[in-house]
């Protein structure tokens, strides 16, 4: 292993970062688990900025406890936000769809999605959603292509479930912090596991507070094959952009 802070610049910034598209963050004020004003998710992002991310998805998530994140409150909002933004990131919204027992009918009236119909998808920690695979192939019929977000964090995925969700086409997306221990052991070892294996397509930091950012970014120290394999997986976050 050699120290992540290796690969900065010469600025001070870790190459890793720059011109980052970040593909999963909740920014979006008051609207979930993330920052909770305005002036929090502007110091967000000013951070994030200063360290060469240069485009961002904001995810809030979207499940059956948060009832008032409909599209049109969503987009709303982030009307509102942006307009009142100072320079920074650029910025687009997107969601995290939790898919749950109320998501099926949601597919129906239209997602909040990234580039090309990608939409970002978790399930419970714990336990698989009833009906997993038919949720997800449904979403594929309905022209989405769903993105599983950070499927290291997923206490009932192991070894071949992660394999059977790819050979089915859909794409997986690791929490980088994964990789600083952000979410425990486990998750760290599945996320070296899975980046080895080449499993991954894209990176987000699903970043929620200033302080989880800036900590576990200091706590990264990829290896030089993770090193390369990471930037795959930010070099594939612009295809998400189109
Ligand atoms: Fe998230």
């Amino acid at each position: 292993m050699f120290s992540f802070f290796h690969s900065k610049q010469q600025d001070g910034r870790p190459a890793l970062l720059k011109n980052m598209t970040d593909v999963h963050t909740h920014l979006l004020p008051g609207v979930d688990d993330g920052a909770q004003s305005e002036s929090d998710a502007n110091d967000i992002l000013q951070f994030m900025h200063k360290m060469g991310v240069r485009r961002i998805y904001l995810t809030p998530h979207v499940m059956a406890d948060l009832p008032g994140n409909t599209p049109e409150a969503l987009r709303q909002r982030y009307e509102a936000f942006v307009n009142n933004n100072p320079p920074g990131p650029e910025l687009r919204l997107a969601a995290e769809y939790m898919m749950d027992a109320a998501f099926t009918h949601l597919i129906k009236k239209g997602l909040l999605t990234m580039a090309r119909q990608h939409v970002l998808v978790e399930t419970s920690y714990l336990s698989p959603p009833p009906r997993m695979k038919d949720i997800l192939y449904e979403l594929s019929l309905s022209g989405y292509q769903p993105i599983i977000a950070h499927p290291e964090r997923y206490l009932y995925m192991h070894g071949d479930d992660y394999r059977r969700l790819k050979d089915n086409g859909y794409k997986l997306q690791l929490n980088l912090f994964s990789l600083s221990g952000a979410y425990g052991q486990m998750a760290e070892r599945n996320a070296i596991l899975l980046l080895k294996q080449g499993l991954y397509d894209y990176a987000g930091s699903d970043v929620h507070r200033l302080d989880y950012y800036r900590d576990s970014l200091a706590n990264l120290s990829p290896s030089r094959s993770q090193l390369k394999e990471l930037e795959r997986l930010i070099a594939n976050n612009h295809t998400l952009w189109q």
